[in-house]
């Protein structure tokens, strides 16, 4: 379990402490505009710099963007989205057609994680699964029938380990898109419940 800083409602959104839009972001938006119908309620766990949520919300009924990070939500909230800032579902006890998670997924041992906030963005733990297994054992009781989620994963954390740890959860996941870069590959899985 991570260790969450209290919300600190007077602080500044310090976009240095945001996680920027990368390949990851972008292999993941384009799988979800292909995904997402116009009577979707959308959930985005992990929002950062809410370039998935914004595109979302032009072709959804309603997009939902959290994140752990008050720096992210500040941000959401001030480009008009609905935004809750939450640890994964923490609190949140609607269900959704459709959830989106570009999540941490990088290995990491205690004396590798970055100073302040960005850290989230960052750090899958040990494993580099630590996150994602948290948020496949929340998702069931998130989705609506017939709802379905996209994940971005990683080589980095072994994606065979992720689909295992889903299929644990009660999960089937599929390949829907991947990429292959010198350092590693990225794949977007589709979710549903079994
Ligand atoms: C790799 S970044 C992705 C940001 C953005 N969605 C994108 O694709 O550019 C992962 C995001 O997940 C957030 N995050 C990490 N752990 C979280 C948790 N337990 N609950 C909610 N958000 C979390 C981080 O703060 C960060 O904004």
């Amino acid at each position: 379990m991570p260790r969450i800083e209290p919300f600190e409602p007077s602080i500044h959104s310090d976009r240095e402490q945001i996680y920027s839009p990368a390949e990851d972001t972008r292999l993941l938006l384009k799988a979800a505009l292909q995904e997402v119908g116009p009577g979707d309620r959308v959930l985005e766990i992990g929002c950062g710099r809410a370039l998935i949520s914004r595109e979302l919300s032009l072709k959804a009924r309603l997009v939902v963007a959290t994140d752990v990070n008050p720096h992210a939500t500040r941000m959401a909230r001030s480009l008009g989205l609905e935004t809750i800032r939450a640890d994964l579902f923490r609190g949140i006890r609607a269900r959704y057609d459709l959830v989106v998670f570009n999540p941490p997924y990088l290995p990491t041992a205690p004396e590798e994680r970055s100073p302040g906030w960005i850290n989230y963005a960052l750090d899958g733990g040990e494993s580099g699964r630590e996150t994602i297994i948290r948020f496949l054992e929340g998702l069931p009781e998130h989705l609506s029938p017939g709802g379905r989620a996209l994940l971005l994963v990683s080589s980095h954390c072994e994606i065979p380990r992720v689909i295992e740890a889903a299929d644990r959860a009660g999960l089937g996941a599929q390949v829907v898109d991947r990429e292959r870069f010198f350092f590693e590959e990225l794949q977007v899985l589709k979710i549903h419940k079994l």
